[in-house]
């Protein structure tokens, strides 16, 4: 059993890197579910319709933090813990440090506020491994243009400056959680996945 959060942000490949993931963990026969925030659940997914919507006015930084939270406890409570207590891999496309990420880093509120709000949505579950794929601003923009991707939606709309904070979150958070395995997105496919399975390997999750 293992819980794994991938972060980082639009653009940074975590779809590319967990597809690569799946294909292992079928051909080693383990059982996995894969997941995201916003999402996860049925509600979750409507709210996730809400929340990304391009919409005047816009939610309010609060609101949209207590959203995030909201579909987050949906998702801990009716999906994450019965899975891991069956024995299942859930592999999550974000979790709790996108809130800090994007809320604190883009949006400022306070971070004690949001780490808090994590702990209370969660129950303090943690993922066992937080996965960061670094990338610059103007790399993810670049790849958000090249390839076919429905119109940008709310938060991927947002300044440059907004999403340059947003990077620095995470990395100041991979810092203060040497854990995380910190991933440079600009590396080849193969290589970020060869990566992957080595830590996971190294640190006892993988055969
Ligand atoms: P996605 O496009 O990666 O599915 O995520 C939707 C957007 O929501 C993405 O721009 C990041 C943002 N987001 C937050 O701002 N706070 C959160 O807590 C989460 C989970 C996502």
């Amino acid at each position: 059993m293992a819980f794994l959060a991938f972060e980082g942000l639009d653009g940074s490949g975590k779809s590319t890197l967990i597809k690569n993931l799946k294909l292992h963990l079928e051909k080693a026969s383990i059982d996995y579910i894969s997941t995201r925030e916003p999402g996860g659940t049925e509600l979750g997914e409507e709210l996730r319709k809400i929340i990304l919507k391009d919409q005047k006015p816009p939610p309010c930084a609060k609101t949209e933090l207590l959203l995030y939270e909201a579909i987050r406890a949906q998702h801990v409570e009716q999906k994450i813990k019965p899975l891991l207590s069956e024995g299942k891999w859930v592999i999550s496309d974000r979790f709790t440090a996108s809130s800090i990420a994007f809320q604190a880093g883009g949006r400022n509120i306070a971070e004690k506020d949001i780490v808090w709000l994590n702990n209370f949505a969660t129950g303090d579950l943690k993922p066992n491994l937080t996965i960061l794929l670094d990338i610059s601003y103007e790399e993810s923009q670049k790849r958000m243009t090249n390839t076919n991707r429905d119109e940008k939606d709310r938060i991927e709309k947002e300044s440059a400056q907004f999403h340059r904070a947003v990077r620095k979150s995470y990395l100041e958070q991979a810092e203060n959680n040497p854990q995380w395995l910190v991933l440079n997105a600009c590396e080849s496919e193969q290589n970020l996945t060869d990566k992957l399975i080595s830590h996971l390997k190294f640190k006892g999750f993988l055969e």
